[in-house]
């Protein structure tokens, strides 16, 4: 039931000068290139384009072979004049209404001019800020223009250019709500009530001080008024007032992950009769808790974070921000199982938080990526913090403050000088920043996504509330020094793969990249500082005071082709590819995260011309425990996850080393923790550990009889580059023979296989040399009385924690066919699939997307044979036409290497599959066609609807 007082409230009250939010992204016009001042727009011969924002103006490339693919390849440097009419009429400025430009993000350092003067700008490229230009408007035509430059902007990923998110006008009355002028917090939760504080700030404007009224309701889930308040209001000329109020709402709806509820608060000002203002801003009703033994905890129950990195780009469309690609992205992370998003490595766009609100994704919302040098000009982490960073910390929490999908402010991502020991400011800055962060958002703690140890050891990280640990559990260091603070393992895996693309034979080790730049869909490969995701499982299984993992990353993205950085122009750390198709990692995570959904997949395709009678390896991801596998109707088996890992001659064996790490635990206590029967316990996960780097530094076993020993495996907790060691063999443990010796070809990665053809009881890894700084951590060692037969990889011992979270078949011998997978869980079916032998490539088919909104479509291209099977080998190039009121506004199709630009009109497949992206004009009326032709294949059209 509603109040009288709601009704009331509910109707119209008299005002022509409520708030207007107009967008003004249409029909903007843009020239690029320098040109000396802004009286030099007026220039008659000047070369004009009209665009729609957002707009990404390199995205269209081209693509430079020569340069790194650090950035992408594309032509992001430059600077863009973008240029518009703004229509105020006398009525939008009557009595005394303000006009106040709103962007998103212009990358990068945007300089904005109204009827050529300069109103202002602003320096990062990733952060949202505001103009009032009501002084320099006119009723009539403005000429309104952005010098958008990205000159000085500095990058290690591909971060676009120009105005790639929305642009609002907000015409106001001058007694008025500021920009993000509502902090909402709700600092007492029961089952029966919960207690919301508004501090509203409003400002006046007029030249005489005002009597006005503040009347806010909440508005619940379901859209009833649950909460009210009239206050009246005295704001003198030319000042702001805060203004506090506490209202309660009963039997509160909790915003959580599952259901996500919002509320809204309605906040209205009225003077002299009229309603002059009214801004509705969305909050939640939730608890978060961050514990340093148990995680992360919302609304009173521990939550393990299953989050994804996700950078800014959405592929083809580069930068340039639609609500849409962040629907169909976040979706399908929720699908797999994500519960949390780490916007890495800037302030994201507001559709992100707002999504994440209303999908329950819970966010770590970042500001920077290591101050300075990325974030604008090239200056020092000190400069940039005392000249910058209040007022970027400023905006970023006061735009974002009121989402209760975050969860945690990050203050920035392995920001370099404040973790390593020579800056002696570090910790002052960190504590600055943190102080920053505290001012502007007093409920929410703070973290640093870091990298480097060093942080801990020197004191830089004390001021942090939370700390964030990129890759190797590194978590462990902080764990010792801030016993009693949170964890979160910030970046986990940037493991690596290309869909659709299987190399044979595997990979020899997780660092064994691939010669033709693509890497292999088995999901064997990681940068040399990380790991499988399989491995990062493990981890959050055990270390369950960390709160959870951010995959990096959840999409593949432009720029950073780590391993192949000079060859190719986007990333291979994704779950999903470039354009948005799940690769096989895709269904991994979804077994793993979404455990009540199915999952059966099966890999690699099935249609390997070329490999008849050859052996290719078949992997099922499942959420099941157990998988019977078919080819051709025939049984290859059931599997069974594993829940150990195998063991050798040494695993269990008693152990002893030169040293073994210690620290000292909040009471004092000395705890040994990488001891040396740590790598012989059968799980790669725990370490031995010396203490110090004294050397030499030895690790010993004894494997209780004389024994003969033809083969050794050693996986390092780092890589072993520049280690130089030897194994020795002894009878009686006192006197001691060498029998093998590393070499350089072994010492390059994690894993070094020994074949040392002797006999002994004890043996000892005795190291010689270590790089500097560093000493050194075993994470197992095997020793097998054979060599083992089976392929290298099944040995290594590094690998072994895959079965525990996939089944293998890796001897299948390829005959064309079907084949097929029954997969269980405790003994019951859950699922199956099959894949079958694709014919010749006979039609192309087209896919529709599911419809998000007014402005994209998401087409999926694939080639098929006559039965409509993928035919997941082909090439072939696409020609694409679109008719009606729309536009092609990107292709793609996630190959890591290619060239083709993104705009162009034809597009080659990538093993089968293709992704087009059509925009619709504004205010576009009628029908969309769009037409694929594949070379030897006949045309194809399909109609496309917008919502
Ligand atoms: C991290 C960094 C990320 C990305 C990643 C690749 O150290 O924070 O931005 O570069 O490495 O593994």
């Amino acid at each position: 039931m509603r109040s009288p007082l709601a009704l009331l409230l509910a109707l119209p009250l008299l005002s022509a000068h409520a708030r207007e939010v107009k967008l003004i992204n249409d029909h903007w016009q843009f020239h690029l290139g320098s040109l000396a001042n802004i009286e030099a727009v007026k220039a008659p011969d000047l070369d004009w384009k009209t665009v729609n924002l957002p707009h990404d103006w390199a995205i269209a490339g081209p693509f430079d072979p020569r340069v790194s693919g650090e950035q992408g390849k594309l032509p992001w440097k430059g600077v863009g004049w973008y240029r518009k009419s703004l229509e105020i009429s006398a009525e939008d400025l009557a009595a005394g209404r303000r006009a106040i430009l709103l962007f998103d993000g212009v990358m990068a350092n945007p300089e904005v001019y109204v009827n050529g003067e300069s109103v202002g700008g602003w320096e990062y490229g990733y952060n949202s800020f505001h103009l009032d230009i009501t002084d320099h408007v006119k009723p009539g035509n403005n000429d309104l223009v952005v010098r958008a430059s990205t000159e000085k902007h500095h990058s290690r990923w591909y971060p676009g250019a120009g105005i790639y998110r929305k642009v609002r006008l907000i015409l106001v009355d001058p007694v008025h709500i500021p920009i993000w002028g509502i902090s909402i917090t709700t600092p007492k939760i029961t089952e029966d009530h919960a207690t919301v504080d508004l501090a509203i700030e409003v400002t006046n404007e007029t030249d005489r001080s005002q009597i006005a009224s503040l009347h806010t309701r909440l508005v619940g889930p379901n859209g009833d008024t649950v909460a009210e308040q009239q206050s009246p209001l005295e704001i003198p000329t030319g000042t702001f007032v805060i203004h506090h109020l506490s209202l309660t709402v009963p039997q509160p709806l909790r915003w959580d992950v599952d259901h996500p509820h919002l509320y809204t608060a309605v906040t209205e000002i009225h003077r002299e009769g009229l309603a002059v203002d009214t801004v509705e801003q969305p909050f939640g009703i939730r608890t978060i808790e961050w514990t340093a033994d148990d995680g992360f905890h919302l609304n009173d129950r521990r939550v393990q974070l299953q989050g994804v990195c996700l950078h800014h780009d959405n592929g083809p469309l580069g930068a340039a921000l639609f609500r849409e690609s962040l629907v169909r992205k976040l979706t399908l992370m929720k699908e797999m199982g994500v519960n949390a998003i780490r916007t890495s490595h800037n302030a994201p766009s507001p559709e992100m938080l707002e999504l994440c609100d209303q999908m329950g994704l819970l966010v770590i919302d970042e500001l920077f990526d290591k101050y300075g040098p990325t974030a604008s000009a090239p200056i020092s982490t000190r400069n940039y913090v005392e000249n910058h960073a209040e007022r970027e910390i400023r905006h970023f929490i006061r735009r974002d403050r009121n989402h209760p999908s975050i969860i945690l402010w990050s203050i920035g991502n392995e920001v370099s000088d404040l973790l390593a020991d020579r800056t002696p400011q570090a910790k002052r800055l960190t504590t600055q920043l943190v102080d920053w962060f505290h001012q502007y958002d007093p409920t929410r703690l703070t973290n640093m996504a870091c990298h480097r140890t060093g942080g801990v050891d020197n004191g830089s990280l004390d001021a942090l509330d939370t700390t964030g640990w990129n890759y190797g559990q590194k978590y462990l260091a902080a764990r010792r020094k801030y016993p009693h603070q949170p964890l979160i393992y910030t970046e986990s895996a940037s493991a690596f793969s290309t869909r659709g693309y299987y190399a044979f034979p595997h990979p020899k080790n997780r660092n064994d990249f691939d010669k033709d730049h693509q890497e292999s869909s088995y999901d064997l490969t990681s940068a040399t500082w990380s790991d499988i995701p399989d491995v990062e499982f493990m981890r959050m299984e055990r270390d369950r005071y960390v709160a959870g993992e951010f995959v990096w990353t959840g999409f593949d993205y432009l720029g950073e082709p780590t391993p192949h950085t000079q060859e190719a122009r986007s990333s291979y750390f994704g779950i999903v590819d470039l354009v948005g198709i799940p690769k096989d990692r895709y269904y991994l995570y979804r077994s793993h995260w979404n455990p009540s959904e199915p999952t059966v997949h099966l890999l690699p395709h099935w249609t390997w011309p070329d490999r008849v009678g050859q052996e290719v390896p078949v992997y099922v991801y499942t959420n099941g425990d157990e998988a019977e596998l078919f080819l051709n109707g025939k049984s290859l088996g059931r599997r069974k996850k594993s829940s150990s890992t195998a063991t050798s001659l040494s695993t269990h064996k008693p152990a002893s080393a030169s040293s073994e790490e210690f620290f000292q635990d909040a009471e004092g206590n000395v705890q040994k923790e990488n001891r040396a029967d740590k790598a012989f316990d059968g799980d790669t996960q725990s370490r031995w550990c010396a203490e110090d780097a004294t050397l030499p530094q030895w690790l010993q076993v004894d494997l209780k009889q004389s024994t003969s020993i033809p083969y050794v495996a050693i996986t390092w907790e780092k890589a072993a580059a520049g280690y130089e060691y030897e194994l020795l063999g002894s009878e009686n443990g006192e006197s001691w023979k060498p029998i093998a010796r590393s070499n350089r070809a072994q010492n390059s990665g994690h894993r070094a296989v020994l074949y040392p053809d002797a006999k002994a009881r004890f043996l000892r890894v005795n190291i010689t040399h270590v790089p500097d700084r560093s000493w050194a951590s075993i994470a197992e060692i095997r020793v097998e009385t054979e060599i083992p037969k089976e392929a290298e990889l099944l040995q290594d011992p590094y690998y072994q924690v895959m079965d525990r979270y996939r089944l293998r078949w890796e001897n299948v011998r390829y005959e064309p066919g079907a084949l097929g997978v029954v997969a269980y869980k405790d003994g019951m079916e859950i699922g199956r699939e099959v894949i079958r032998t694709a014919g010749a490539p006979a039609a192309l088919r087209l896919t529709p997307e599911p419809v998000h909104g007014d402005e994209l479509r998401y087409i999926l291209v694939e080639a098929i044979d006559a039965d409509g099977n993928l035919c997941p080998q082909d090439m072939r190039r696409v020609t694409f036409t679109v008719d009606g009121p729309a536009t092609l506004a990107g292709v793609g199709n996630g190959d890591p290497m290619g060239l083709d630009p993104f705009q162009d009109a034809s597009h080659p497949l990538f093993y089968g599959k293709a992704v087009l992206i059509v925009r619709r004009d504004p205010d576009g009326h009628g029908p969309v066609t769009v037409r694929a032709t594949g070379q030897g294949l006949p045309p194809i059209s399909s109609p496309l609807e917008f919502r």
